[in-house]
């Protein structure tokens, strides 16, 4: 790891909460789950078996203690890296599909933040793949938070059984309530998605590395200044890239489209953020004024104040 990554201050713009759930705070969570139990619960080869370890995880959470519980553990692991600001992304949907109450789980990870030195901002997250209403009723939670911690709705989940077209209505109605927009795309399916997800107003795109497969989508995203947000591990671990050698991480960059660098799930996926950018370093032959743009870029793009 090089020294002046992990002092470099960073922010944060792609990290759901759910991933960053370590195996010692799921045996925190659950003392009575062995480290096979853990293991075979968060293992996965490919990206629907991801999205099952990720629902495995999400269903350990039963009451709000538990939510600020692994709040309280991610930042104190964000601290450590220097990261001063994060949007960090709650699954509101995955709360709704167990029919919890969002307010008090909302009201425990927004007490923690407010003891962490991390400046935290929320992005509630639906399940595109559950359909639009669902997405509205994600919606709703967002927009009854604008302004007091939630800076943007998101969609997450599997993007080939969620297109974006679909929440078009919805994400107008976010905007007009003073929300951002986020959207996953380009992750597993190709350009296609991206277009969509800027059709519906996204103003950065969750991977898009498939972008990659249409110059006029590339020139798009770079005229109009619309952030990818890289996470290599995350990409290589799903399978979204063949190998580690084909992540298009450079081309983007050398394309003029900005990027800023995440972990995206950094327990599933067991990275951290100075490590992406070592990672991008080591094998991508980022420099460290490039990568102190990337760090600049986290800033610059931030949905919040603050940020
Ligand atoms: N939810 C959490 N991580 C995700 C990812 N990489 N893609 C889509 N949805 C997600
Ligand atoms: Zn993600």
């Amino acid at each position: 790891m090089i020294d002046w990554v992990r002092v470099l201050p960073k922010a944060s713009l792609h990290l759901h909460l759910e991933g960053s759930v370590e195996p010692d705070t799921i045996r925190e969570l659950q003392p009575s789950l062995g480290a096979e139990e853990i293991a075979a619960g968060t293992s996965f080869s490919d990206f629907s078996g991801f999205l099952k370890a990720y629902v495995w995880v999400n269903k350990l959470l039963r009451t709000p203690d538990d939510y600020a519980l692994i709040t309280r553990r991610l930042l104190e692991r964000l601290t450590l890296e220097n990261v001063r600001y994060a949007e960090v992304t709650l699954s509101a949907g995955m709360t709704l599909w167990k029919e919890q109450k969002f307010a008090t789980i909302f009201e425990a990870v927004q007490h923690e933040a407010s003891r962490s030195a991390v400046d935290v901002r929320w992005i509630l997250d639906a399940v595109r793949q559950f359909g639009a209403a669902h997405v509205a009723e994600v919606a709703d939670l967002a927009i009854e938070r604008a302004g007091q911690g939630v800076v943007a709705i998101g969609i997450g989940g599997d993007e080939e059984r969620g297109p974006a077209s679909w929440f078009g209505d919805i994400y107008r109605r976010c905007k007009d309530a003073g929300l951002h927009l986020h959207a996953h795309a380009g992750e597993t399916a190709g350009p296609e998605s991206v277009w969509q997800a800027l059709s519906i107003g996204a103003e950065r795109i969750g991977h898009g590395i498939r972008s990659i497969e249409d110059p006029e989508l590339v020139e798009e995203l770079r005229r109009r200044r619309i952030p990818l947000e890289i996470c290599i591990t995350s990409n290589v671990r799903t399978g979204a890239v063949a190998l580690l050698d084909a992540h298009p991480v450079r081309r983007l960059y050398d394309a003029g489209v900005p990027l800023v660098l995440d972990t995206d799930d950094p327990a599933l996926f067991e990275c951290t953020l100075s490590g992406e950018y070592d990672l991008a370093a080591r094998q991508f032959g980022f420099t460290r004024e490039e990568l102190e743009e990337l760090a600049r870029n986290s800033f610059e793009f931030a949905f919040g104040v603050g940020g």
